[in-house]
């Protein structure tokens, strides 16, 4: 198992921290057209269900995890370490974080949504003892316009 060297000190995003979140998951290739990062951040902040948790090192934003719950499952979006420090256990350390969070809240079982071409992070949820689940997802944009991919 890899473990940091390191260690992250992880907390809730600040309002300071809302501009190196966009930029790190822009250099992560996570944001699309359609999703606004700064929105989905104060959407995420707007509740208690819901968090951006930002993991630092020596005061820099290195990572970062968007986690959940609906009332019924936990979900995970945004997982993101910076791509210098890739492969030093900081995505394992996040995603506890994001687990001890639901945790915490009484939800049992943590989900989250891999794009297709996203192939090499298959690796890294089943190294952290995720399994695909066999379910089609099935989406509409409420407002009416068109699915986007
Ligand atoms: C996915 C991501 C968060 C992983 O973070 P990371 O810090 O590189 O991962 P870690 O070093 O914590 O790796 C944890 C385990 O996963 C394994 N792993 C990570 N990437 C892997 C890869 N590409 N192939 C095989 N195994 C991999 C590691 O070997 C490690 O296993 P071990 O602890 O048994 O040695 C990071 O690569 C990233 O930010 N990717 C771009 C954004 C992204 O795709 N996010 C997920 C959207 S669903």
């Amino acid at each position: 198992m890899t473990a940091p060297t390191q260690d992250l000190a992880i907390a809730p995003i600040a309002d300071a921290d809302v501009a190196s979140v966009a930029d790190l998951w822009q250099r992560c290739g996570l944001t699309r057209p359609w999703n606004d990062p700064s929105g989905d951040i104060a959407f995420a902040r707007r509740g208690p269900n819901s968090a951006v948790l930002v993991g630092r090192l020596d005061g820099a934003i290195v990572a970062t995890v968007m986690v959940g719950h609906d009332g019924h499952r936990g979900w995970f979006y945004y997982l993101a370490v910076d791509p210098a420090l890739q492969g030093k256990g900081f995505g394992r350390v996040m995603t506890q974080a994001a687990e001890a969070w639901l945790t915490a809240r009484g939800i049992a079982k943590a989900q989250l949504m891999v794009r297709a071409d996203n192939d090499r992070v298959r690796a890294f949820y089943e190294a952290l003892g995720y399994g695909e689940q066999k379910r089609t997802l099935f989406a509409k944009w409420l407002d009416g316009r068109p699915l986007t991919p």
